[in-house]
């Protein structure tokens, strides 16, 4: 009987390091719905407090001090709030819980389940903000990881360890794409961190792309939209928190993140609350900093052999070439894929924008044949859209440029290699094989 309590099991009933000081009480001095301020406290940042008590109870986290006063953030909705209404602290700063018992279950930002299975049993613990690495603890990126879709497995592969963007305007299927790495990505563990979408689409999501067996390998951390934007933030440290302890366990982990764009959001609202001025596009520059320090917790572990290949999306619409996360996130993630809305127009799916899009990686992880077959095809495809007009006008005459021919020729090839049925599955082996034997002795 005694050995079924497992030190896991006994490690998650213990309550860390923390120990909150009886009879610690401040008053609250002013709320406007999102920022309160209390008066006769002294917290660390990061601890979470209970407001008032009983119906009215919200909780709220510390999130800095000034002249004085102890400034904190609703976690909750609304509350009737009256001046003065005390102020307890009741949680540790931060730390999410962790490990094979997470595995097939559903947690809001604050850890909560919220999939109607009961409580989460024997979780380990890890910081929500990570542990410090050193720069010379991450590996390389060596090893390919198969995503199951043939465009990008063949043409932008991505390592076992990388960080790539997925950048795209709304419904230009992302989600879709997402969820056809998660059922057919070869990781051990798939964490999914729905941040800042709307509540349908998180139900969706779970009912129709976490389903059946990518279900029991996978973590999911969902925090819609109307959540408080302290909790939308959370959310995301937890993902990666999740991601990183599993990591540490020498496992490969597919780290999926839906929207970074939305995290920022979440960012600038704390930020424009707390006072800081905005600058690049309404963005605080606290907003735009947090994100380099969530995405650099990606990544390879030379000591465990782990390694979080880490998937984000990032909204894109338009002529948003200056939006400052577009932005951040292109220069400190190590690929990029863009989605074009005209080809989904177009009936392309998934509308992989070859053009813009790169996995830095692509040449340490892949074969010479098939970073030479993956050019051939790009070249080709970039040959016909400069020369797209022409063509289509007619006012192109054919056997004037043999190259031009050439793109003419296999265009429908390279749309083919494209194009995927949401419901397929394209292992790594065949897209080679499929783009080798196609575009190779060009
Ligand atoms: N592979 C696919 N095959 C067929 N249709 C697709 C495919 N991918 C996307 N679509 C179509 O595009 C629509 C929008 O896709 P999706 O919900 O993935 O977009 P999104 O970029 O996540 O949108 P949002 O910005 O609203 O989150 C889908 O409802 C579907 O009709
Ligand atoms: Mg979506």
């Amino acid at each position: 009987m005694l050995n079924s309590f497992t030190s896991e099991y006994l490690d998650g009933l213990a309550c860390g390091g923390f120990t909150p000081r009886p009879k610690v009480s401040g008053r609250l001095s002013s709320y406007d719905g999102l920022l309160m301020e209390a008066v006769g406290l002294s917290l660390p940042v990061g601890t979470v407090c209970a407001i008032g008590t009983g119906e009215s109870r919200v909780d709220a986290e510390v999130i800095g001090f000034r002249g004085g006063k102890t400034l904190l953030m609703n976690l909750g909705g609304p509350a009737a709030l009256l001046p003065n209404t005390p102020v307890r602290p009741v949680g540790a700063p931060g730390e999410a819980e962790v490990g094979a018992a997470m595995l097939g279950r559903v947690v809001d930002g604050a850890g909560k389940p919220i999939d109607g299975l009961g409580p989460i049993r024997g979780a380990g613990k890890w910081p929500l903000a990570g542990k410090i690495q050193s720069p010379l603890d991450r590996g390389r990126v060596l090893q390919p990881l198969d995503v199951g879709v043939r465009a990008i497995n063949g043409l932008l592969t991505i390592g076992q360890g990388q960080r790539v963007g997925i950048m795209a305007g709304s419904g230009v299927g992302k989600s879709v794409l997402l969820g056809m790495m998660v059922r057919a990505a070869k990781a051990d563990v798939i964490v999914i961190g729905l941040i800042g979408e709307r509540s349908r689409e998180v139900s969706d999501f779970l009912e129709t792309k976490v389903a059946g067996e990518a279900r029991g390998r996978s973590v999911v951390v969902a925090v819609p939209a109307n959540h408080s934007p302290v909790l939308r933030i959370r959310g995301a440290l937890r993902a990666t928190a999740i991601a990183e302890a599993f990591r540490a366990e020498g496992k490969k982990v597919l780290l999926i993140m839906d929207s970074l764009t939305r995290v920022a959001h979440a960012g600038r609202e704390i930020g424009l609350a707390l006072g800081e001025p905005a600058s690049a596009r309404g963005y605080p520059p606290s907003a735009i900093a947090m994100l380099p320090s969530l995405i650099e917790r990606a990544g390879t572990d030379v000591h465990t052999g782990g390694s979080i290949t880490a998937i984000y999306t990032v909204l894109a619409d338009g002529d948003d070439g200056n939006d400052p996360v577009v932005d951040s996130a292109r220069s400190i993630l190590d690929g990029h894929i863009v989605l074009s809305r005209a080809l989904a127009e177009r009936g392309v799916y998934p509308a992989i924008d070859l053009g813009p899009s790169v996995s830095r990686v692509m040449t340490d992880i892949a074969g010479k044949a098939h970073v030479n077959a993956a050019r051939v095809l790009r070249r080709h495809l970039a040959t016909y859209e400069e020369n797209r007009d022409l063509v289509l006008m007619g006012a192109y005459r054919a056997g004037a440029d043999p190259a031009i021919d050439a793109a003419i020729a296999c265009h429908d090839s390279v749309l083919d290699y494209i194009r995927q049925a949401y419901d397929d599955t394209v292992s790594l082996e065949d897209a080679v094989t499929e783009l080798v034997g196609v575009f190779g002795d060009a």
